[in-house]
């Protein structure tokens, strides 16, 4: 007998999985198999959703003889070891060009690993980040596949199907091979917890300089929302401000317990920065923001001994300071993209993937969470100079950052002044004065690796390699 047959398969219907195969199910020509560890939840979703026309399938096998061939198969289960639990069985099923999908949030360096292993049997392995969250999912993600030229000639035409659609263009590019879509997807987190920690710190400086309330700072990111920072996490940040508790009356910003959580993959993002010996210092800063933030214990005791300063903080106009805030955080905000590329592209130099970092730009403007207006001019900076040293010396940076000089050196002082915590305010800035600087004191860290290691120097006016016999007690 003849069962109809799907083109495309899901593994893993929790929330993300459920809502991609949705997805996939809703475009033109698509039959999609699903299946779930727990039958139980595979016959929910095929209940709740009949217009998706999913086949159920309850054995590996079942998914497997359901797909027509050669076979392609999404994986969206909990990444790390479910990701392999399931790998192993569909390596099983599976033949040599078939194709398997893991769109979950993997470490690269497993998905490298991962490929080489399951290539040797002749199937394809495609690591694909995939952002965007629930919503995403459903509606069109933001998509960043790995894998070789020969699985992209397969999943091209599919994840452009289901992908968010920018300005006409559909957000997914073939990043590069084996982890490169992890790789570029993690560094995309990592600028996700940069600029959630810059607008964080813009909310704090302004609610605590002028007094404003919650409700009246979302009016502001509304107003910010209108301009150059026009970006998905402002306007959901004016909402979260907006939103008011209902148990109590109080906005629900300040019923919300001030330690936040974190997945992991902002802190493999500044994990991989030290390897590859890349200053991600504003990624860093918003990664440790957070762990500060979840130490109660170590709060609780130095609130009660250490003092901050002890003049009152006054500010004459609250409407330059807030403009002051906003400059500051545009300027920031360039300085973690310039770091995020900087790690993309020495990610792509230790690791041997051909990434082309205007796609990347281009690629993150729908579906993802760190989706902005100003990516496309991240774009035109690569096209114009596809071999651009750091993103925040292109022209049009260069413009944001001079305009920006004397409000973000105003802030960051000010905030220091207050003894308002702005790390990532203050790190951006620094980073960007050690960028521009025309001598640094590492001449001077130089002389004491000498010194104390017989470590050795260059030196300014001539070549070679120096060490000097230092005199002094040793
Ligand atoms: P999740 O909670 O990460 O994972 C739950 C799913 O994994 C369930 O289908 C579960 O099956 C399955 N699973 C776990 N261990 C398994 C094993 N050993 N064998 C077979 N299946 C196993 O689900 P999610 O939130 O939808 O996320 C899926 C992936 O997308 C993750 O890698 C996540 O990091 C990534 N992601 C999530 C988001 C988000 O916003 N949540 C956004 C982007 C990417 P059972 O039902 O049988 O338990
Ligand atoms: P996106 O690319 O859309 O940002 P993501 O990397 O999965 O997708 O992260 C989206 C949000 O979902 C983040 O807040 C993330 O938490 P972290 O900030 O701690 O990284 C959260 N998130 C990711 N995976 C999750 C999971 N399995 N369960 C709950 N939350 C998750």
């Amino acid at each position: 007998v003849d069962v109809p047959q799907a083109n495309i398969g899901v593994v893993g219907l929790a929330v993300m999985g459920s809502n991609l195969a949705r997805n996939l199910a809703s475009r033109e020509g698509n039959t999609v198999a699903v299946f779930n560890r727990t039958a139980a939840k595979t016959d929910e979703l095929v209940a709740e959703h009949p217009e998706a026309g999913f086949i159920a399938t309850k054995s590996y096998q079942e998914f497997a003889d359901r797909l027509s061939t050669p076979r392609t198969a999404i994986i969206m289960v909990q990444a790390g070891r479910g990701t392999d639990a399931v790998i192993d069985e569909l390596v099983k099923v599976f033949e040599p060009g078939d194709i398997i999908v893991d769109g979950g949030n993997a470490n690269f360096r497993d998905t490298i690993a991962r490929e080489k292993r399951i290539s040797e049997t002749g199937i394809h392995f495609v690591g694909t980040g995939i952002s965007g969250g629930e919503e995403g999912a459903l509606n069109g993600p933001s998509i960043m596949p790995g894998g070789s030229d020969e699985s992209w000639q397969t999943l091209g035409p599919i994840f452009r199907s289901i992908a968010a659609v920018a300005e006409g263009e559909p957000c997914v590019t073939h990043i590069g091979h084996d982890g490169a879509g992890h790789f570029v997807k993690m560094v995309h987190n990592g600028i996700e917890y940069a600029d959630m920690q810059l607008i964080a710190e813009g909310y704090d400086l302004i609610r605590r300089g002028t007094g404003k309330s919650p409700a009246e700072i979302a009016d502001v990111f509304d107003e910010w929302n209108r301009g150059e920072l026009e970006s998905y996490l402002i306007e959901i940040t004016a909402q979260v401000l907006r939103q008011v508790d209902a148990a109590t009356g109080k906005p629900l910003v300040d019923v919300i317990l001030d330690q936040a959580g974190a997945k992991g993959t902002g802190a493999w993002t500044v994990q991989n920065a030290l390897d590859l010996g890349v200053p991600v210092s504003g990624i860093a800063e918003a990664v440790f923001a957070r762990s500060l933030s979840s130490k109660p214990g170590q709060r609780a005791v130095a609130q009660k001994v250490l003092p901050g300063p002890s003049d009152r903080w006054t500010i004459e106009s609250p409407e330059d300071f807030i403009e002051d805030v906003r400059q500051a955080l545009y300027a920031s905000k360039v300085i973690a993209y310039s770091q995020g590329f900087d790690e993309i592209i020495a990610g792509a130099e230790e690791f041997g993937w051909d990434i082309d970092k205007g796609d990347i730009a281009k690629i993150w403007r729908g579906g993802c969470i760190i989706r902005a207006r100003f990516l496309n001019r991240i774009t035109d900076a690569y096209a114009a100079d596809p071999d651009l040293t750091s993103l925040v010396t292109a022209p049009f940076f260069v413009d944001v950052v001079t305009a920006a000089q004397g409000p973000w050196r105003r802030v960051v002082s000010m905030a220091a002044h207050a003894g308002v915590p702005a790390p990532a305010f203050a790190s951006s800035l620094a980073y960007y004065d050690g960028l521009r600087a025309d001598r640094l004191p590492a001449a001077l860290i130089q002389g004491q690796r000498d010194f104390f290691g017989a470590h050795t120097y260059k030196r300014v006016d001539k070549d070679g390699i120096f060490h000097t016999l230092w005199s002094g007690d040793r």
